[in-house]
C-alpha cells in the first residue's frame, strides 16, 4: 500500500488513525482531505514528509474532481462526518448532506477510480437502540433512531447497494463511543470536565442510566489499521469492548479523578444536574464483537477505569488549571 487518501483526518478519530498510521507505516504517504469544520483541529496530527493536508469538502464536485485527478489511491478511509447527535436533532439537513451525500459522492468516486479498499467509519448507533436480552451482530438490521444515526445508516445501505449493483466492496466499520485525548468539548467526557472545571455542574439527561460501551480511541484506530490490511472486502465488523457503562457512572469517575488530579472536592451530589432528556434518547446499542475478534485477531482492550486518569489529566492541562509536570 503506497498512498491511502483519509478523510475528516482533522477530527477526533482521524487524527489518532493518520498520526498511528505515520508512526508505524513509514512507507505509506497519507493524504488528509477535510474541510476543517468546527470539531477539527489540525493541530493534533504530527506532521511527517509523507503527509500532505488538502482543505476540501466532501460534498464538493470540484474538491473531489481536483483530489482523485491530482492523486490515486490504494485505500480511502472515511472518517470525514458531522458527528454531533445533539446537533443532528437542531438541524438535521447538515447530516444528511455530509453522512449521506458527502459520502456517497466520495464513495462513487472512489469506485469510478478502482481504489481497491474502501473504509466506511460507521457507528454502533445505526442498528438503533436494543434492549436488555439483544445482541446486535454485524447482520442485525439497522433500525437508526435519530437524524445522525440515520444518516449514518443511509451511507451503509449505500455500500450494501453498492455492492449488489455494481459489485463494488466497502467495509464497513461500527464502532463504539470512543474517549480519548483531543476530542472537541461537546462529547460528554471532556464536556463534563470542562463544565466541572468552569464551576459549572455536569450535565446528564434524563436519569443518566443511558449506557455506552467505551471504546479506547487508541484501541479503535489500532484494530481499523488491522482491518485495512486484512480485513475482508465487503466485510462489516463491529468494534466495542463488550462493557458498558451507565452515563451516571462516567460522570462519577470523571470527578472522582478530578478530585484525585486537582485535590478539589468535586462530589456526585453537588456536582450533577439532571436535565431535560434528549429527544429520542437511545438506552443503550449492546454489539458483539466475535467477529472482530476471531477474524481479526483483536485479543483485548484497553480498561475504561484505569484509562480514563489520563484522560481527564489531558483535558486538564489542555483547558489550562493543571501543570503539565504535576504527577
Ligand atoms: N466519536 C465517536 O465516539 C464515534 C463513535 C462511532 C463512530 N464514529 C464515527 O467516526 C467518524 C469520526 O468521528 P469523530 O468523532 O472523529 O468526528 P469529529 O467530529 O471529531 O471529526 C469529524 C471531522 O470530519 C470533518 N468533516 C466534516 N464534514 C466534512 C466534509 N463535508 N468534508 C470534509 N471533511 C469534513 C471535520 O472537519 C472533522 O475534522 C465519524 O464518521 C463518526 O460517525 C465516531
Amino acid at each position: 500500500m503506497n498512498r491511502i487518501l483519509v478523510t475528516g483526518g482533522a477530527g477526533f478519530i482521524g487524527s489518532h488513525f493518520i498520526n498511528l498510521i505515520l508512526s508505524e507505516n513509514k512507507d505509506i504517504e497519507v493524504i488528509n482531505f477535510d474541510n476543517l469544520t468546527y470539531a477539527a483541529n489540525l493541530s493534533n496530527v504530527n506532521t511527517s514528509k509523507k503527509y500532505t493536508f488538502i482543505k476540501g469538502n466532501i460534498v464538493d464536485d470540484d474538491d473531489l474532481n481536483n483530489l482523485f485527478n491530482h492523486y490515486s489511491f490504494d485505500a480511502v478511509i472515511n472518517f470525514a462526518a458531522e458527528t454531533h447527535v445533539d446537533k443532528s436533532i437542531e438541524n438535521p439537513f447538515i447530516f444528511t448532506e455530509t453522512n449521506l451525500l458527502g459520502f456517497q459522492k466520495l464513495f462513487y468516486k472512489a469506485m469510478d477510480n478502482e481504489v481497491k479498499r474502501f473504509i466506511q467509519i460507521s457507528t454502533d448507533e445505526v442498528y438503533g437502540p436494543n434492549d436488555n436480552s439483544e445482541i446486535f451482530d454485524e447482520s442485525s438490521s439497522l433500525k437508526p433512531d435519530n437524524p445522525y444515526s440515520a444518516s449514518k445508516a443511509g451511507a451503509d445501505m449505500i455500500i450494501k447497494s453498492a455492492m449488489n449493483t455494481f459489485g463494488y466492496k466497502g467495509i464497513i466499520i461500527r464502532s463504539s463511543n470512543n474517549y480519548g485525548i483531543n476530542q472537541y468539548p461537546e462529547k460528554l467526557i471532556p464536556l463534563s470536565i470542562k463544565r466541572l472545571i468552569s464551576g459549572e455542574k455536569i450535565k446528564l439527561y434524563g436519569d443518566g442510566k443511558q449506557k455506552r460501551d467505551w471504546l479506547s480511541v487508541t484501541d479503535n484506530v489500532n484494530i481499523i489499521k488491522e482491518i485495512l490490511f486484512s480485513g475482508n472486502d465487503g466485510g462489516i465488523y463491529n468494534i466495542c469492548t463488550g462493557v458498558e457503562k451507565k452515563n451516571i457512572d462516567v460522570a462519577k469517575f470523571i470527578i472522582e479523578s478530578v478530585n484525585e488530579l486537582m485535590g478539589t472536592n468535586y462530589s456526585e451530589f453537588n456536582d450533577i444536574e439532571f436535565i431535560e432528556d434528549r429527544k429520542g434518547h437511545d438506552y443503550k446499542y449492546t454489539m458483539s464483537n466475535a467477529k472482530v475478534m476471531r477474524e481479526i485477531g483483536v485479543s483485548s482492550f484497553n480498561d475504561f477505569d484505569s484509562g480514563i486518569n489520563d484522560v481527564v489529566r489531558h483535558y486538564l492541562i489542555k483547558y489550562g488549571v493543571l501543570d503539565e509536570n504535576t504527577i
